[in-house]
């Protein structure tokens, strides 16, 4: 940034100075001319009136040489210091004033400037050539020229310090901010870059930073939890079976070896679908897109629901209202969601479960609602956490329950579908709980069934 900024005012200073020293000659060589075309005028209205001897006076500046010449170019009059000497021009061919630079003349310092007057003497045509020497001009240019060759440079270096510990300062806390940022690394993410005392754009890009370091943090705590807590819920059952396998090794010949097979495949397809659920939310987890979308009809997938849960038994399961109702999202997670929601339902279901469907504005609206224990006001935003239990784990080996996965599963599904869950009281005053899931309508005449 120094190397360029100083660049840019070396050339301007250079470029300035230039101008500067040319445009000084330029106007000191003007008013040359005019003094000198000024004199020779006085000096052709003499010539003309025929008043005007050998010599021609003298006036003003000892640098100034007139020379009166006839039509053979011959001098019939000059100033003393150039008296008796031959023309200082070869007349020019065509008789208008005209300008000269000449070197060197019988007298005086060069160079010269000669200007050229077309006069008309008594004796016929003639010239009028007055010289001025340029000395002074090119000494002022000099003398400027000079001051400039050495003012320049310290001027530059003036501003090459200034512009060098300017920049300096800007940079120093980003060094800082640089060097920090290096140094984090992917295993603690606990450092913070440092934040400059100021309040401008650096100080806002360090506060920026951190914030994201922040995030980043957060975002690998939880996923450091959701691994441990993930490998700690396969762990128990796998210890389980080990040991019922190890058994029915042991004892091939016992006619409990066949209870224990249908006792493994049952804990087995349950950790598989505890793999199913953990796998879906580490998918949520980093983003990725989820399956298809398209159209779903919200009525047919509540009814299978209601289908699926009265052939597993248990609570009456009742149909408290449905209206068709159709969603943009994917049919196989809005299934999921409803199982989910329809699974917990039934378990801590006293006697009964009922759903509803409603629609209102633009939004679908199911409510699952149970006759149970209910949920506790402090409890309802911490039961969609991962692995969050509320039951007491005696009361859950007694009910089979499980991870504690499904309702964050639901609530990914329901942020994936721009909805929104909430958990209510019950309003006819009953124990128990409802979960009304709430999710935009399709809009009409939206994209068709593929
Ligand atoms: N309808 C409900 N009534 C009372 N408590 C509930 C209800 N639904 C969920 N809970 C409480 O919220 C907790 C979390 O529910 P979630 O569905 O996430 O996990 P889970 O049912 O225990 O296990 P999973 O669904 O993974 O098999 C449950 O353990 C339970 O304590
Ligand atoms: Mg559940």
């Amino acid at each position: 940034m120094t190397l360029t900024a100083s660049s840019v005012v070396a050339l301007t200073l250079l470029a300035g100075g230039f101008a500067l020293v040319l445009l000084l000659q330029q106007s000191l060589i003007a008013s040359l001319d005019t003094v000198a075309s000024e004199r020779a005028q006085v000096v052709a209205s003499r010539a003309v009136g025929g008043n005007l001897g050998s010599t021609v006076t003298n006036t003003g500046s000892q640098n100034t040489l007139v020379q009166v010449v006839d039509s053979s170019n011959r001098v019939v009059a000059a100033t003393s210091d150039i008296d008796g000497e031959g023309p200082m021009l070869v007349a020019p061919a065509e008789r208008v004033t005209r300008v000269f630079n000449v070197d060197r003349l019988p007298a005086g310092d060069g160079p010269f400037r000669v200007i050229a007057l077309p006069v008309r003497l008594p004796t016929g045509s003639g010239w009028i050539y007055v010289a001025t020497s340029t000395n002074q001009v090119v000494s002022a240019v000099v003398n400027l020229a000079s001051l400039f060759g050495i003012g320049l440079p310290l001027v530059l270096i003036v501003v090459v310090w200034a512009l060098w510990r300017a920049v300096g300062q800007v940079i120093r806390p980003v060094d800082a901010i640089r060097r920090r940022a290096s140094s984090i690394g992917g295993e603690d993410l606990s450092q913070r870059v440092p934040v400059p005392d100021t309040s401008d754009e650096i100080a806002s890009l360090a506060v920026t930073m951190n914030d994201m370091l922040e995030r980043l943090e957060t975002a690998s705590l939880r996923q450091r939890q959701f691994v441990g807590d993930a490998s700690h819920e396969l762990r128990s059952p796998l210890a389980a079976l080990q040991v019922q396998v190890e058994v029915a090794i042991a004892h091939p010949e016992d006619p409990g070896s066949a209870l224990v097979l249908a006792n493994v495949e049952g804990q087995v397809a349950r950790m598989a679908a505890l793999i199913d659920d953990l796998l879906f939310l580490a998918r949520g987890a980093e983003g990725a897109p989820r399956g298809p979308t398209r159209l779903v009809d919200l009525d047919d997938l509540v009814l299978s629901e209601l289908r699926r849960l009265r052939e597993l038994g248990g609570p009456a399961v009742e149909l408290d209202g449905i209206r068709a109702a159709r969603v943009v999202g994917s049919e196989r997670d809005l299934a999921r969601l409803l199982r989910n929601l329809g699974d917990n339902a039934r378990h801590h279901a006293h006697s009964q479960v009922s759903i509803r469907l409603t629609t209102r504005e633009n939004w679908a609206k199911i409510y699952v609602t149970d006759d149970g224990a209910g949920i506790q006001p402090q409890d309802r935003d911490r039961v969609f956490e991962r692995f969050t239990r509320l039951d007491d784990a005696r009361s859950r080996t007694a009910r089979g329950g499980g991870a504690g996965v499904g309702l964050s599963i639901v609530r990914q599904i329901v942020r994936d579908h721009q909805g929104t869950i909430t958990i209510r009281d019950r309003s006819d005053d009953h124990a128990g709980s409802v979960f009304l899931v709430c999710l935009p309508l399709a809009p009409e005449g939206g994209p068709s069934h593929p």
